[in-house]
Order: C-alpha cells, then structure tokens, then sequence
C-alpha cells in the first residue's frame, strides 16, 4: 500500500482543513511531512474522508441535539470562559509563555516532569503524530473496532499496515490475542481505554500488566480521550506506566470533560526521548492560542465545573438506559460520555430518520450489527433523542 498522494495535493487537503477545526502542522512540519513519503499526507486525507469532510463543515449546528461527536454541552465552565476573555488583550502576542504554564501544570496533575509533556492543538494533532512516527516503521496493532481502526478501510492510500485484532464475544480489547500477536514488525499498539466506539473500559490491572509485556517489544500508545469519565481516572489511568519509564505514550484530550472541543486542547504524556521522536511531526504546542492555553489553565483548577459536568452526564445516562431497557433494547456499559447499542433496522435508515428528526447520532457497522452511538448530552437532548427514537423505529 503505498502513497500517490502527491505535495500540492497534501498543501491542498491542508488549506482545505484549515477552513475547519482540524489541525494544521506549521509549515516546516508541512515540507519535512511531505518528504516522509506519504504516510502523513495519505492519513490526513484518510481523515478528511472518515469525517466525510464536506458534511462536517457544513453540519448544522442549530439541529435540536447535536449527539454525533461527543461533546460536553454543558460546558466550557464559567471560569474558562473568564480566562478566554480576558486573555483576548495579550493575543497579540505569541502563546509561549501561557502555554509553558499549561504544560506545568499538566505535568504536575500527571505527576511527571514537565519534559515528559508534549501539547497539541487537540489530542489529534498528536495522534496523527504517532501515526506519522510509527507508521512507515512497521505495523500499527489495534483492536477492531477502536477510535482508528477504520482508517485504513480505503486501502488505497493509507501507507500504513493495520494489524487488526477483534474484540471479545463481550466486546472487550482482547488483550492475550493482541499480545502474541505483537511481532519483530509491529512499531506501536494502538489502545483507546475507554474504547470509542464501544464505551467499555479495560480492567486497569490487567492494561497495567499488558503495557508491562508488551512494551519493552514496542510502544504502547494509550489513547485516554475518555479516561476522566471512568469511576477512578486516576487509578485507570496507565501514566504511571510512564512514571515507570515504560515505553508507553498517553494521549488526553481537554474536547470531553473540559468541552473544549471548539478550543483545541490536547497532550502527550511521555518519557521524553518519545516526545522528542514525536514532536517532528506536531507543532509542540505552538498550534495552541493563547485563549485556549488561557482557559485551559483555569479550567484544569475548576474541578467544581467538572464535578457537575460527571454528575449530570451520570443523570442523563441513567435516564437512556432506563429508556433503552424499558424499549426491551441492550446497550454495552460505557465508561465514557456515549453509548453504543444494537440496532434492529440499517444503522444508515436509522441515522436519516432521526437527522430528519432533529437529532444527529453515529452508526457503526461490526459483527454483523448494526449499531448506533450516542452521544450522552443535557436531558432534553436526551429526551429529544428518544422521542426521535420511537417515531424512528415504529
Ligand atoms: C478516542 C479519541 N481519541 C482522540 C480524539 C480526538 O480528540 P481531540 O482532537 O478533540 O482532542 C477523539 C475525538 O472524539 C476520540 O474519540
């Protein structure tokens, strides 16, 4: 699988995203991306198609609820948006120092020195780093589905061998069968806990003790863009596998808890000749406004926000199970602030109808289901979901 995917048409998909949310590499990354012979641009591509890119810059934002990506509506809290507008005076000025704070406080919240913290606009930013890293090095392992495993569905342009291992007949990360399937060609493993699309968390033992195996065979990158709605994030949370020195590296997002989806927030946590590695192709921070870095510092020290935002996402899905179990559907048990539950009509049949309803959601197609994630958002998000839901599947 190799790239055609040539340098003006990288430029091109690049300003094409920058007329978006997505993140933009700075121009030297652009030029040393493009002579890396096609992985990145291939990925980002990949990218454009996976969020079907047109719809995504034109998705109506003023539908009823909005339950397709994950946000957190009830937020940025009070106080980040204090910061944001305060800080809009000093914009003028490049990020540095702001965003210096942002990595130090990171750093002490993850309890690690500040050299083992690499920021990014978003945590796709880096993710598409790692990829970028380890791609062209060998195979990428990961279970299927995870957050990544269908970027590759189009073959044609990946650049990049996905090594693909299902989940369990409980839709858990079959963790023996990704550890004897790890090889002399396998340059990262690819573990997002909680899993997106599926919710469902790993047991952190036994995470903790699969970093341990695999990772002096090659890097494990754990993907933690929901770690802080599982039951204990710090417990669950495999940094202390890098407080340990292992060759692991952890990806956080500020999009979720934080909801800074919109403001782009993103870090690596690492030891430090990871990052080094790593930060040839991200910006190491640089993408980060000095609003951003600004709100992110005060929104890091208002856990009362957070604590809220966990409170009411609990309510809210509490209020979706009592639903789906009443409407005799299953669901699996999400750590995160979606759900994913079987359909019993096509995932694309269903979207329609409810997008005609006013209410976006994803499907997902795997083990010969159709299904459909929802996002978890405000009760009357909620209720706008099930009264589609019912004229939907009548
Ligand atoms: C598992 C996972 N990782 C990473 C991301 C990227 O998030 P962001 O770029 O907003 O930090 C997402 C976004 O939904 C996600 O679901």
């Amino acid at each position: 699988m190799t790239s055609t995917f040539s340098r003006r048409d990288w430029l091109k998909s690049g300003l094409l995203a920058s007329a978006g949310t997505l993140v933009l590499p700075s121009l030297s990354q652009q030029a040393e991306a493009a002579s890396v012979s096609g992985p990145y641009g291939a990925v980002y591509l990949e990218r454009h198609r996976e969020l079907a890119y047109q719809a995504y810059l034109s998705e109506a934002p003023q539908i009823k609820a909005r339950l397709s990506s994950n946000e957190n509506p009830w937020g940025p809290s009070p106080k980040a948006k204090e910061a944001l507008v305060k800080s809009v005076d000093s914009s003028f000025m490049y990020a540095g120092p702001v965003v210096g704070e942002l990595r130090k406080q990171l750093a002490a919240e993850a309890g690690v020195p500040e050299d083992h913290i690499l920021l990014g606009a978003g945590s796709s930013e880096l993710l598409m780093g790692s990829l970028m890293l380890y791609g062209p090095k060998g195979k990428i392992l990961m279970a299927d589905p995870c957050y990544i495993s269908n970027r590759d569905d189009r073959g044609d342009n990946s650049g990049i061998a996905f090594d693909k291992v299902p989940l369990t007949t409980e839709y858990q990360y079959d963790l023996p069968a990704m550890a004897s399937r790890v090889d002399s060609k396998t340059s990262m493993v690819y573990v997002c806990n909680p899993n997106n699309p599926t919710g469902v968390i790993l047991p952190a033992d036994q995470l903790r003790s699969f970093c341990e195996t695999v990772s002096p065979k090659t890097t494990v990158l754990v993907d933690e863009a929901y770690i802080d709605y599982a039951k204990d994030p710090k417990t669950e949370s495999m940094v202390d596998c890098v407080r340990k020195g292992q060759n692991v590296l952890i990806l956080r997002t500020m999009s979720k808890l934080h909801a800074f989806a919109g403001l782009r927030v993103g870090y690596a946590v690492a030891k430090p000749e990871i990052l080094k590695e790593l930060r040839k192709y991200c910006s190491g921070g640089f993408s980060i406004s000095t609003p951003s870095a600004a709100a992110a510092i005060a929104s890091i020290k208002d856990t009362e926000f957070q604590q809220m935002t966990l409170k009411n996402t609990l309510e809210s899905k509490k209020y979706l199970y009592d639903f789906l179990k009443q409407s005799d559907y299953t669901w699996l048990p999400s750590s995160a602030n979606f759900v994913l539950f079987p359909l019993r009509m096509k995932g694309q049949t269903f979207t329609k109808g409810m997008m005609e309803q006013g209410v976006s959601v994803r499907q997902w197609e795997f083990d010969q289901q159709h299904w459909c994630r929802v996002s978890i958002g405000t009760m009357d998000q909620m209720k706008a979901f099930t009264g589609a839901f019912q004229k939907v599947v009548s």
